[in-house]
């Protein structure tokens, strides 16, 4: 599975990088080919010596180093690697990579890379409940950065909590599932929308909606990840997310726009997931001068915009799988059913506004996937990475394994 895999492994300054030499021995013994980026800091712990024999190849911690080929090396580096897996990852690194601060080899690297990366953190447990950095590796999470949980146990400093780097094991057997699971889209056109759309009143306002974009970008790169070629129609975004490099982005800004480029895309796609919060209603006019406020009240007259995905249902051929979103404050469950079946769908991610923690503007969601035979999935409250995969997954296994 790993034999030929090219591997940047990150080692920043904890007393954990001595596992990170367990890591390199597995993955070499597996077949990768793995080149290490150190912190001044992680020499403290480990030794250029150790990490040179263990991965035969050349150690590379400073950017300006007499021995390096040429001074940006540390940013080749990126173009070579397949992922990124920075093992341990600390405090003081986790918060440089939230925040695109690049003052050495290993975040430079980091700010360089475009592709899978995988952090594990190991820090103090009292450092790792900071609200900084329980922040720092939220905006890593919505960046799709795959965080392995560090563990609780007794910490190097005598405290005992969580912040234990997992183990070497661990971490070999995640990175070999994500280059398994690479294969299992290859050949698939898949169409993801995304975020919000704006719905312009006048040329300083708009309607639009709290949709951060967060979930469908999390499912393109799940779904471009397993090898699907993927395309993904986002309305505009408050914050930008990163994706996959082999994603093809089109950008829209209202909800007409993006039905215009979604029928375009269907005739190829062999899935669709709608995940954008698509407006339902948009001005009838809009004001080609600013709205002045001549008068206590004002009628805005608003009309109903195209249900993109209902038509959708009425053009896709039996091999087509469409899947649509539902997101309800009350009678869920029918709610989403009814949508369901009306927009002719093959099942129907509904998330609850009522669950802590699900739909706008989080990082996590709580979802229930709903089948047009009435089965319905429940599952716990996840990140949104771990959602995609999981709505991914169960794509796979209930309309393309086996058929
Ligand atoms: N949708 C769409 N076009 C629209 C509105 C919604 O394609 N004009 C899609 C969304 O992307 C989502 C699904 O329809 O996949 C359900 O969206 P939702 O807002 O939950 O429901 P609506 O169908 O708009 O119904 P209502 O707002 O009345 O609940």
């Amino acid at each position: 599975m790993l034999a030929g895999k090219k591997i940047l492994l990150g080692i920043s300054g904890g007393i954990a990088a001595y596992k990170s030499l367990f890591l390199i021995r597995l993955l070499k013994k597996a077949g990768a080919e793995v080149k290490v980026i150190v912190t001044k800091n992680a020499l403290e712990f480990v030794t250029k010596v150790s990490l040179e024999t263990l991965s035969q190849e050349k150690i590379y911690c400073d950017v300006f180093a007499q021995d390096n080929d040429y001074s940006t090396e540390h940013v080749a580096l990126t173009d070579w690697g397949d992922i990124m897996i920075v093992a341990p990852a600390t405090g003081n690194i986790i918060g440089k990579f939230a925040h695109a601060i690049a003052d050495d080899a290993l975040s430079t690297a980091f700010l360089a890379f475009d592709k899978k990366v995988f952090l594990a953190p190991a820090m103090n447990s009292k450092m790792y409940s900071n609200p900084a950095m329980l922040d720092a590796i939220d905006i890593l999470k919505s960046r799709s950065i795959h965080i392995i949980e560090a563990t609780e146990g007794i910490l190097a400093c005598g405290y005992e909590g969580k912040g234990r780097m997992e183990e070497p094991e661990t971490i070999f057997n995640i990175i070999e599932e994500h280059f398994s699971k690479e294969q299992k889209y290859i050949g698939k056109n898949v169409l993801i929308t995304a975020g919000p759309t704006i719905e312009p009143l006048d040329p300083v306002r708009f309607i639009s909606n709290h949709s951060s974009g967060i979930m469908g970008f999390s499912i393109a790169n799940e779904f471009a990840l397993q090898g699907a070629k993927v395309t993904l129609i986002s309305g505009p975004l408050a914050k930008p997310i990163a994706i996959d490099p082999e994603i093809s982005l089109i950008n829209i800004t209202t909800a007409r726009e993006m039905h215009n480029k979604v029928i375009e895309a269907f005739g190829k796609a062999d899935i669709c997931v709608m995940a954008a919060a698509v407006a339902d209603f948009t001005p009838e006019k809009i004001s080609i001068k600013k709205i002045k406020k001549s008068s206590d009240t004002i009628n805005i007259k608003l009309v109903r915009t195209t249900d993109i995905l209902k038509e959708l249902g009425t053009k896709k051929n039996p091999k087509q799988i469409l899947v649509g979103f539902a997101l309800e404050t009350d009678n869920e469950i029918s709610n989403a059913t009814v949508k369901l079946h009306t927009k002719n769908l093959d099942c129907i991610v509904l998330n609850s506004l009522n669950d802590k923690g699900a739909g706008f503007g989080t990082s996590t969601n709580k979802i229930s996937i709903i089948k047009r035979d009435g089965t319905c999935r429940n599952y716990p409250l996840k990140n949104k990475n771990e959602v995609a995969f999981d709505i991914v997954n169960f794509i796979f296994s209930n309309f393309i394994e086996g058929k």
